[in-house]
């Protein structure tokens, strides 16, 4: 643990955005949030919760009630790790930002989630390039209540340290099923379809665009197609992957040995962001009206 934890952003270049890693364990230093930081918590929270009734699955919503998650000010990571610990044994460690990929791998497989402690200003409220507080408390904390999904993300880490071993193709591979299953996921129900991803779940224009845009396609999940398929981060998604179950992720992920499969997707062509296949089990077929024309990438 270091004593004073820095808040750790993205540099402008002349390049753009870079991201900056950071590896550092820190307290929470929940003292030293402002009243303007805890009305950003408390403005976010209010409006994600009305916006995400009847478009969250409900295991979310059951469980930040559940853990006591509430506007009223920022949570304590101690006082959730009660309900998490009790729970599903998970545990929330303080970062001052984005980590290098392994080390965020080696979190999870130790069933500790890394959640960065600042959140964003008052003028980022619509739109932040990184994670900050809100992101990873709002979207990804309460799912960790869910004994499936805790599991799917322990063997998830567990999953990247082993790939980090075959290369950077198979690294790509499973980057990209985190993103469309733990980012920007979307579960059937019998009420409909429900957003469990993070990326989604903490954002407003997402949260309505993914369920209710003709835009985007909507496409049954399937791993393999799942880990060939590119995405971007800059913009809503083309394409979301939508599961069954949390049942039917844990079975397609944690049970099958995935270096034959990396192996056979070696070398192969990703699938553009925007693609349908003839194999794709279609949900919504995406009109892609609005969709920027520069490619994927
Ligand atoms: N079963 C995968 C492997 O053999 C690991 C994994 C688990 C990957 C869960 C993603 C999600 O490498
Ligand atoms: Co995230």
């Amino acid at each position: 643990m270091t004593s004073e934890a820095r808040r750790v952003e993205h540099q402008m270049t002349d390049k753009g955005y870079v991201p900056v890693y950071t590896t550092a364990v820190v307290a929470q230093p929940w003292a030293s949030y402002s009243v303007a930081d805890h009305a950003v918590w408390g403005q976010l929270f209010r409006r994600q919760r009305e916006i995400l009734q009847g478009r969250a699955c409900p295991e979310f919503l059951d469980a930040m009630d559940a853990m006591g998650m509430s506007d009223a000010r920022i949570p304590k990571f101690e006082e959730l790790n009660v309900h998490l610990q009790k729970a599903t044994g998970w545990k929330l460690i303080g970062v001052e930002g984005l980590l290098p990929e392994l080390t965020f791998f080696e979190h999870l497989a130790a069933r500790e989630f890394p959640v960065t402690w600042w959140i964003r200003r008052p003028d980022q409220i619509d739109y932040i390039a990184e994670p900050d507080l809100f992101h990873d408390l709002f979207g990804h904390v309460p799912l960790l209540m869910n004994p499936l999904f805790a599991d799917y993300m322990q063997a998830y880490g567990a999953g990247g340290v082993r790939a980090s071993t075959f290369g950077a193709e198979s690294l790509a591979n499973l980057t990209r099923l985190y993103w469309y299953t733990v980012e920007f996921g979307l579960i059937d129900t019998p009420a409909g379809l429900r957003i469990y991803g993070a990326g989604i779940l903490s954002s407003k224009g997402e949260s309505i665009h993914c369920l209710e845009s003709a835009a985007p396609n909507r496409i049954g999940f399937d791993v393999q197609r799942v880990m060939q398929t590119r995405y971007r981060i800059d913009t809503y998604q083309k394409t979301y992957f939508v599961i069954e179950g949390f049942e039917q992720l844990f079975k397609a992920t944690v049970d099958p040995d995935f270096a034959p499969l990396y192996d056979r997707m070696r070398g192969a062509e990703p699938i553009p962001a925007a693609a349908v296949l003839d194999r794709d089990r279609v949900f919504n077929r995406g009109t892609g009206e609005g969709w920027l024309a520069d490619g994927d990438v």
